[in-house]
């Protein structure tokens, strides 16, 4: 197992790819927190999960949008371990509303859950590091749209474009601190996020059609490349962008 006695944080991870992580990284052999805002029970059947594998957990409630929280968040997954090796940021909402339309609150809500949560989780986790000496592995879920425009989706391309940027720049300034940081780009993946899609047939099959492996990704797609950037075979990667998407991102021809 790659991840014995290493102790993770995975934010979001109540169901879709955060629970698909946390399940990875804890059959991997880490010890892992599982962070929900509303889903309890979601939270409860992961660590559930968890246990019956024989890792330690716990279930922290904490709104990562809110930076009081992202540091409480941080902070009682280590009294929770005794230590964080560890950190991914999952969590991450979208709204679907074009630019002229789309309200003040909704916009603040994207960023400050999608990237500004991630900005304060990893602040908390690398003074933790810093004061233990230990070294560390930040994960970032971002997307295919921290690069590619998605129209009507404009804040959640700001907060992804954002982790890219934070994802390069902390490589550099935390390198010092033996911390790594790097970035998981999912394309489309089959989980609740995509609920609207995944029962619309007129809008699944463009989209299938647009991706060259011809199917959705699932959460386990992206957790193993997260579970190897977490291990020592990626000691060596940092400021990286991992794009898990089936072929779209970079998908073009001509008949
Ligand atoms: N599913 C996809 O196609 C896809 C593609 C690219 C990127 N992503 C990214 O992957 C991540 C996980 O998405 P998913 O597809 O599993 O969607 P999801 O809606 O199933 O999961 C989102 C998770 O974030 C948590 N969350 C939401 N707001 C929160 C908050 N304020 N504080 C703490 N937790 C909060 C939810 O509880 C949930 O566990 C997101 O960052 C998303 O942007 C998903």
């Amino acid at each position: 197992m790659k991840l014995s006695g290493k102790n993770a944080l995975v934010t979001g991870s109540d169901q879709g790819i955060g629970q698909g992580i946390a399940l990875r990284l804890a059959q991997e052999g880490a010890d892992v927190v599982v962070n929900y805002r509303k889903n309890q029970e979601g939270a409860d059947a992961t660590c559930e999960q968890i246990r019956q594998m024989g890792r330690r957990t716990a279930a922290v409630q904490a709104d990562v949008g809110v930076t009081a929280d992202a540091r409480r968040l941080v902070e009682e997954a280590i009294a929770a371990l005794g230590s964080l090796d560890i950190l991914v940021n999952n969590a991450g909402i979208e709204k679907n509303a074009s630019f002229v339309d789309i309200t003040e609150e909704d916009y603040h809500a994207v960023i400050a859950v999608t990237m500004s949560g991630a900005f304060f989780c990893t602040q908390s986790f690398a003074r933790h590091r810093q004061d233990v000496k230990g070294g560390g592995r930040v994960i970032n879920i971002s997307s295919v749209h921290e690069e590619l425009p998605f129209p009507h989706f404009t804040p959640y391309c700001m907060a992804k474009g954002g982790l890219k940027m934070m994802m390069r720049n902390l490589a550099i300034e935390l390198a010092p601190l033996g911390i790594t940081v790097n970035n998981v780009a999912p394309g489309a993946i089959e989980t609740p996020i995509n609920k609207k899609l995944l029962s619309d047939p007129k809008l699944l099959e463009p989209l299938l059609a647009n991706i060259p492996l011809r199917r959705l990704g699932q959460p386990s797609d992206v957790a193993g490349v997260t579970a190897f950037l977490a291990s020592a075979d990626a000691d060596y990667i940092t400021a990286a962008t991992i794009v898990v998407d089936g072929g779209l991102l970079w998908n073009y021809s001509e008949q």
